[in-house]
């Protein structure tokens, strides 16, 4: 599946006013630390890194992962200690840039931002964070290309700089928290379809590492779209699969009987390690409708799929092969 077009979350902190910067040549630091090792947390996940030569020219950032343990845990998976970093300009970086400096790769690109993803789709890219600046989160959230943002409220009152701005699709909240005086605001664009088993994709990063089951993520949503729960494999239990772990939270919740189930992964058919596969706790819930990205691969089942067992008791079963590469991806962080 090398070659589908990249996850791309979208992030910055903005001042209480809206902007991204002061009008001073330095660059102004709006959020706090806890947010700082937040977005460290984030470039850690993640394949690729996005800014603009306006935000190289004005911060001069590395764009490298800091903590230690998250640069040790990436070159365990196989991956260089900090993502690859792409600056978009229509002419060349400055030699003199510390964003060419340091342990990570850095290329140049130029184009729309559709072909800009579709390049680094190209090159293996799966998840993409764009960093900004101003104009470069303008045309990526305008294009309708960013998946997820996530938007720090800093308690700053600056008066002048460069604003946030976008356009495109509407943004729908996913979830809000504190960092010390910081908010972090976590929004998502797209069809609901996509948006919950994208969420479902991440979730299986979650995972306890295991050599003999799949890493995956599931999120249960009440036809009025109210979450109703989400997890993932092995949380609560060892042998737990994620759908087992959220509906036994769930217990008998009326309003399971009009949600939809969204797994990164196909519900299993047969289980080796407890009595019930997914697809018999699904139907016996009462659900009837279950988005999925990938197809249980033959690996430790044998049985009919677990889709097949579906649809025979009728829940309707759709496969949204778009997050397959998501899902794969999220599913190998050991
Ligand atoms: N608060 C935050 O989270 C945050 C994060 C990042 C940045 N910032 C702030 O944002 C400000 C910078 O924003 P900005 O709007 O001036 O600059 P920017 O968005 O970082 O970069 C704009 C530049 O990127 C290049 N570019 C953009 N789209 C392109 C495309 N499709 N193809 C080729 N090149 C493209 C162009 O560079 P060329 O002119 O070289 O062609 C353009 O001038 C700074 O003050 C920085 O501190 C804040
Ligand atoms: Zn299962």
């Amino acid at each position: 599946m090398i070659g589908a077009r990249p996850h791309v979350l979208a992030s910055c902190a903005v001042s209480l006013d809206g902007f991204l910067d002061d009008a001073s040549p330095q660059r102004r630091v709006l959020s706090g630390p806890a947010d700082l090792d937040r977005v460290d947390e984030e470039r850690a996940g993640v394949d690729a890194i996005l800014v603009g030569a306006g935000t190289v020219r004005a911060d001069d950032s590395r764009l490298l992962v800091r903590a230690p343990e998250r640069r040790a845990a990436r070159v365990a998976r196989g991956l260089p200690p900090s993502p690859l970093r792409v600056v978009l300009t229509t002419g060349a970086i400055d030699p003199s840039a510390r964003v060419l400096g340091g342990d990570a790769e850095t290329i140049a690109l130029a184009g729309t931002p559709g072909e800009v993803v579709d390049a680094l789709g190209a090159r293996g890219v799966v998840r993409l964070m764009v960093e900004g600046g101003a104009a470069v989160l303008r045309e990526f959230l305008t294009a309708g290309l960013v998946d997820e943002l996530q938007l720090v409220l800093a308690p700053q009152l600056v008066g002048d700089g460069p604003r946030f701005t976008g356009g495109g699709r509407p943004p729908h909240l996913v979830e809000t928290c504190t960092l010390g005086g910081d908010v972090l605001l976590r929004y998502r664009f797209g069809e609901a379809d996509d948006r919950h088993l994208a969420e479902a994709c991440l979730l299986a990063e979650h995972c306890p590492p295991s050599a003999t089951a799949f890493s995956v993520g599931c999120v249960v949503v009440a036809e009025d779209g109210t979450v109703l729960g989400a997890g993932w494999s092995r949380r609560d239990h060892p042998l737990d699969h994620a759908e087992e772990g959220v509906l036994r939270a769930l217990g008998h919740d009326p309003r399971l009987r009009r949600a939809t189930l969204y797994s990164s992964l196909e519900p299993c058919g047969e289980r080796a390690s407890r009595p019930d596969p997914c697809a018999a706790l699904i139907a016996r819930a009462g659900i009837p409708r279950v988005v999925h990205a990938w197809s249980e691969p033959p690996d430790f089942v044998t049985a009919p799929s677990g889709s097949a067992q579906l649809e025979a008791v009728g829940v309707e079963v759709v496969q949204l092969s778009r997050w397959e590469p998501l899902a794969r991806r999220c599913a190998t962080r050991l």
